[in-house]
């Protein structure tokens, strides 16, 4: 066990052992909030029946009250007691995915708390696969409301030491599950009449679910902001970011240089790059670029680059979800 000190207060990290899932149930039936491992991200989890936890990781996160958060369950048995009027398709899509990185918005019961929902008529739900959470989830029973563990608009932790990096001082235990598996958060599906329509791409790839559906699920259109993840600033890092294909990094990031900025390069490929600071790639493997794209974007920060060049991937596969944060991330940047 290791104790990061905050101004104030303590942050307390703990690992997955027995004895401290019992302190976070304990923690959670109290009305605390504990950070906990997802396989997307990690989460800062809260009793989602109690108003007053809730209220809480509004508080620690900064975040505005209207927007809703996700309740994680162990398992979909349990589903009818959170939604109603559950569409077959959403019944398959549980099937195959979870426990897995999909949130469905699904109508309300009566019962959810407008706190969860933001006042709307819908919530999210998700199964996570994390084995550290499971048995967390299994062992208070109920439901737990869960935003990703960081400050609002600021890039989602990966590891412990990023929810503490980014929360210290705001949440009193952080539950460590090392690094997550998966990298991007959630992909969220709401049901409209015989569409499904992601709302925003995640874990769970827009192929994988036109293959258990018969059919591609349509995208969210702009418009209306439904998910706060959609807003077009988001997930950003403090480093500006520049996106541009892979043929374009090598040359953009020595243009950069060459004016004196401290320059970073990310890529799904093997990159050159000739005067960059720093070079991360993927190996050509897109899961290793999920699961590495928020690390980069920290650690971006953490070596004081002026620009991030990033080379978009393929915008299939995983790389919706990659392509999706850092268009977000980059919005406010200009290098
Ligand atoms: O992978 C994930 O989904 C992670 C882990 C911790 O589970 N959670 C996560 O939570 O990303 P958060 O709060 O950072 O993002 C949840 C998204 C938000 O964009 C929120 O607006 C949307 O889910 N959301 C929640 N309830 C909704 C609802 N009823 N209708 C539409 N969108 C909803
Ligand atoms: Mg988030």
């Amino acid at each position: 066990m290791d104790e990061a000190r905050a101004p104030g207060r303590r942050t307390r990290v703990v690992d997955g052992s027995d004895r401290s899932i019992r302190l976070a149930v304990r923690t959670l039936r109290a009305g605390g909030i504990v950070a906990v491992p997802t396989e997307t991200v990690y989460g800062l989890a809260a009793d989602a029946s109690d108003p007053l936890a809730v209220s809480r990781v509004f508080a620690a996160k900064g975040r505005p009250a209207d927007h809703p958060l996700i309740v994680h369950l162990a398992g979909g048995a349990s589903l009818a007691r959170w939604a109603r009027h559950i569409p077959e398709q959403a019944h398959r899509l549980a099937e195959a995915f979870w426990p897995g990185p999909l949130t469905m918005v699904l109508e309300r019961s009566p019962s959810v708390l407008d706190a969860v929902t933001g006042g709307q008529d819908t919530v999210a739900l998700r199964v996570p696969a994390h084995p550290v959470t499971q048995r967390i989830l299994r062992a208070f029973g109920g439901g737990l409301a869960a935003p990703s563990a960081n400050r609002f608009g600021e890039v989602s932790p990966t590891t412990a030491r990023h929810v503490c990096d980014g929360m210290a001082g705001s949440v009193e235990l952080v539950v460590d599950g090392g690094s997550c598996e998966v990298g991007v958060e959630s992909t969220i599906v709401a049901f409209e009449g015989d569409e499904v329509v992601i709302l925003r791409p995640g874990g769970v790839t827009a192929e994988a679910i036109a293959a258990v559906l018969g059919r591609r699920a349509s995208s969210a259109t702009r418009g209306t902001v439904r998910a706060p993840g959609m807003l077009a600033s988001h997930y950003a890092p403090a480093t500006a970011l520049e996106l541009c294909s892979g043929s374009e990094v090598a040359p953009r990031a020595a243009a950069l240089a060459s004016l004196g900025k401290r320059v970073g390069v990310l890529s799904l490929e093997r990159t050159e790059a000739p005067g960059a600071a720093a070079a991360w790639d993927a190996g050509g493997d897109m899961a290793v670029l999920a699961r590495s794209l928020y690390g980069c974007l920290k650690q971006a920060d953490a070596e004081a680059l002026d620009v991030l060049v990033v080379a978009l991937p393929p915008d299939e596969g995983l790389g919706a979800a990659i392509g999706d944060r850092l268009r977000r991330a980059a919005h406010r940047a200009a290098p």
